[in-house]
């Protein structure tokens, strides 16, 4: 049986489910969910990511972490990186990181994945990257230590909710079953939600997305560094302030794919509200900086200078993906602008590189 029958059986036993459960069940089902049965990464898979793009992408978060943990005072800390795809990214920070100054034998490493496959794909591409990695299926194992966080396009594969103002009121968009065709589709059904902020009028049509995960996870994180220290980056595709519109979509082989369609075997994400968890992060008592766009961060760490050493000795193959995967990451019309970079430090830190004003 594949997820769609399966899903099919769960709306008609309870009726429509949440965008939340379906996400959920398209990414996470134990056996057939996309990310539990798969490495979707990459030019052979449905997409690819920064760290496969650049190595200079990892290499730079792994220095801004030491840089992090160098101002805090160094001493034990843990190195955490959630979702972490195939290692790659956590594979060029600890190679970028090697030679800094007790760094590497001052941190244990941690990767937050819950998917088996990647699991073991992180597994082989780390296996000498460090002597004490440790996997966890969720941020509650994490050690009591200072945490060095980075999260690349890690909330944005967290399950929303979307609700709909509709001109008979607050309407919460499900997944349902069309009874002519027998297929899934979209239906509302009223739900206990308000939609507009103070006296703002909420326009017909407007949609609301909710991603309670990302809250709940930012809001551990938070009290956890509160509590022992540490910093978080997290780079994501997503908006600041009100969206207002339907973010969630699907990407399967590299192209945009119906959102309902082979449940389970295309990618499904939302943008990332980064203005909802800011305030998470600031009512959790730390301080954030961002987000700004991906291009300028990477420009104020350093990329280019980074880019001329490594073409130094490189091949002319290699010279070529270099330029092209730099210019890639930080090009306004690529992913530069596109993708936003947040942190999230104890109040009383200086402001972390990448994050000067313009
Ligand atoms: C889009 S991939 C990003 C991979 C990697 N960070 C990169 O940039 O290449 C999302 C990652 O998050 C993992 N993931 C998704 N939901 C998760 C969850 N609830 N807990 C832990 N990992 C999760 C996936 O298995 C995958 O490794």
């Amino acid at each position: 049986m594949s997820l769609e029958p399966l899903i099919k059986q769960k709306i008609r036993e309870h009726g429509a489910m949440s965008v939340a459960d379906y996400m959920e069940l398209c990414l996470s089902h134990p056996v057939h969910g996309y990310y539990i049965k798969q490495d979707p990464f990459g030019a052979k898979g449905d997409f690819i990511t920064a760290p496969e793009i650049s190595q200079v992408f990892g290499e730079l978060a792994g220095l801004w972490c030491a840089d992090m943990w160098s101002q805090a005072g160094a001493g034990p800390a843990a190195l955490v990186e959630l979702g972490p795809g195939r290692g790659t990214l956590m594979n060029d920070a600890l190679r970028a990181t090697y030679a800094l100054e007790d760094f590497h034998e001052s941190i244990s490493v941690h990767l937050v994945e819950t998917s088996p496959v990647l699991q073991a794909a992180q597994f082989h591409a780390l296996a000498d990257a460090h002597d004490r990695l440790e996997w966890v299926e969720s941020i509650d194992e994490l050690p009591e230590k200072p945490l060095y966080i980075v999260a690349n396009e890690f909330f944005d594969a967290l399950p929303i909710r979307q609700h709909v103002q509709t001109p008979q009121g607050i309407r919460e968009r499900k997944v349902g079953i069309d009874t002519e065709s027998g297929e899934l589709c979209f239906v509302m059904e009223s739900g206990g939600l308000s939609l507009a902020k103070g006296d703002m009028k909420i326009k017909d049509g407007t949609i609301i997305e909710s991603c309670q995960p990302a809250k709940s996870i930012i809001g551990a994180l938070c009290d956890h560094m509160r509590e022992y220290g540490g910093a978080m980056l997290m780079i994501d595709y997503g908006y600041l302030g009100d969206s207002h519109q339907d973010t969630l979509q699907a990407v399967r082989d590299h192209l945009f794919h119906p959102v309902l369609k082979t449940p389970g075997d295309a990618d499904i994400t939302a943008h990332v509200d980064f203005a909802t968890l800011r305030e998470v992060a600031q009512d959790h008592g730390m301080a954030v900086c961002g987000p700004t766009e991906q291009g300028k961060f990477l420009v104020r760490l350093g990329i280019e200078a980074r880019i001329e050493r490594l073409l130094q000795h490189a091949s002319s193959e290699q010279a070529h993906q270099l330029i092209v995967g730099a210019k890639r990451l930080i090009d306004p019309a690529q992913m530069g602008d596109l993708f936003k970079v947040m942190a999230i430090v104890a109040d009383h830190h200086a402001t972390p590189s990448g994050f000067y004003a313009d």
